[in-house]
């Protein structure tokens, strides 16, 4: 086993593990993806069953990956062979690497877009969201680069590189969407907005929107592909995993209830659909802007901080694949980068071509049906509902057995309470989580899915 602190690296800090794993928690996932699929999903309902799902399963079950990862000191894979050599289990590992691809491979194609909002006004001002994400000469460039932004900052590893930087951005991102938040909820007709946010009416509540609700969940904590493993791998002994993972559960749930706030009153006032998906965030943000004063600086600024957000999370995503190499395979950390930093830009590029440009990936009820997949009719979205929402809801129900049966829920609490005070009363709640409460309801709910598709 590598010693930690010396080749793999260690946080400097508990403050730099909580901002990093913050950072890899708050991302598109809170402010672009939760608004939007609220919005779809009927609104204040479904934010109550995310709620739900927050506390009950991902929580305890965010704690089962820090203490997987620290007491391996490893990558999700090398940690569950560390626990289990050669036995199938390890197939979950490289489920995790996987999704890590994957996912990274769509959401630094999003970022991009993020990123080029930034100088939205001042290079392309003729064009609108549609006819912006529709061009590849605008959205090829802006995926490289951000990938490439990705990749200079896993390089750097983990102390100088992740935590570096999120200690600096995280709070700025903060700051600006409370003044956002001041704007919108004050704009004529915002009492609308509020109303759909947070006044529940649960007769809009169906089995999709459960499920929706419990994949956002562990999208927006980065659960289930061995994110928090990989960075509970670089967490000291004595730190205390039950308050560092508390802190950042409720921190990316704040700013994802934030960005509600954000968004809602202002959809509602200036006459959009809540329900007009993943455009909303793009289209309805720079209404407000412009009624701003020093509005176009404004928006610079707040897409430049939601770049940072998504950058600290696509790091957290390249870190996972990256770590894998370096342990497993034995590949320095500048090597592993480049290759998986190539092989996400061949994968993302039908995803970045999936908006407009070319039409058989921007419909691909040819190959579907006219259902879609999973509801979804482009490649984007359909890799988002396969991978952003059911490998995390699979990979999170074969960790949960994995360290709740295989492992063993108290050798996995022995860890837990390594340099925590946590009482014995709350680690048995804990256990009792992790063996039956996640699992079951994970399976249920992916269940549901399949018989929904099947049936
Ligand atoms: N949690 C990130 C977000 O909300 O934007 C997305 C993400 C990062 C998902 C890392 C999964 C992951 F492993």
């Amino acid at each position: 086993m590598a010693t930690p602190g010396a080749e793999r690296g260690q946080w400097g800090s508990r403050v730099g593990f909580i901002l990093a794993a913050a950072g890899s928690a708050v991302g598109l996932g809170n402010i672009w993806r939760f608004p939007y699929i609220t919005g779809q999903s009927g609104g204040a309902a479904f934010v109550v069953i995310y709620l739900v799902c927050v506390a009950l399963v991902c929580l305890p079950y965010l704690f089962a990956e820090l203490v997987l990862g620290r007491h391996t000191q490893k990558n999700p894979l090398g940690a569950i062979r560390t626990i289990r050599p050669g036995s199938p289990w390890v197939l979950v590992g490289g489920l995790c690497v996987l999704t890590g691809v994957f996912i990274l491979s769509y959401y630094a194609v999003i970022a991009g877009w993020t990123f080029g909002y930034i100088f939205k006004n001042l290079l392309f001002a003729h064009l609108d969201f549609g006819h912006f994400i529709a061009s590849p000469w605008i959205v090829i460039p802006l995926f490289a680069l951000f990938l490439g932004l990705t990749m200079l900052v896993v390089f750097g590893g983990v102390e100088e590189g992740i935590e570096r930087w999120s200690k600096v951005l995280m709070p700025l991102l903060v700051l600006l969407m409370i003044v956002l938040i001041v704007r919108s909820v004050t704009l004529p007709g915002a009492e609308k907005g509020l109303a759909f946010y947070l006044k529940p009416d649960f007769s809009k509540v169906t089995g999709e929107v459960i499920v929706a609700a419990l994949g956002q969940a562990f999208f927006s904590l980065s659960l289930g592909m061995g994110a928090m493993i990989t960075y509970g791998s670089y967490l000291s002994r004595h730190e205390d995993v039950v308050v560092a993972g508390s802190y950042v559960a409720l921190f990316d749930t704040l700013i994802a209830l934030m960005a509600g706030f954000m968004i809602f009153p202002a959809v509602f006032a200036t006459g959009h659909d809540p329900a007009s998906g993943p455009a909303l965030v793009f289209i309805v943000l720079p209404e407000i802007f412009q009624a701003l004063p020093l509005g176009n600086l404004i928006g610079a600024l707040f897409f430049l901080l939601l770049s940072i957000a998504a950058l600290t999370s696509t790091v957290s995503l390249l870190e996972v694949v990256v770590a894998y190499f370096v342990d497993e395979r034995r590949w320095s950390r500048k090597r592993s980068v480049w290759v998986v930093g190539a092989l996400t830009f061949l994968i993302g590029l039908p995803s970045a071509l999936s908006q407009g440009t070319v039409a058989g990936l921007s419909n691909m009820d040819w190959l579907f049906g006219a259902d879609g997949l999973l509801g979804q009719h482009d490649f984007l979205s359909i890799m988002d509902a396969i991978w952003g929402n059911l490998a995390l809801a699979l990979g999170a129900l074969l960790i949960s057995i994995f360290v709740g049966w295989v492992w063993g829920v108290d050798r996995a609490a022995e860890e837990l309470r390594q340099g925590s005070r946590v009482g014995p009363g709350l680690v048995r709640v804990w256990q009792f989580f992790i063996r039956y409460v996640c699992p079951v309801v994970i399976f249920i709910i992916l269940l549901n899915v399949f018989r929904g598709y099947l049936g």
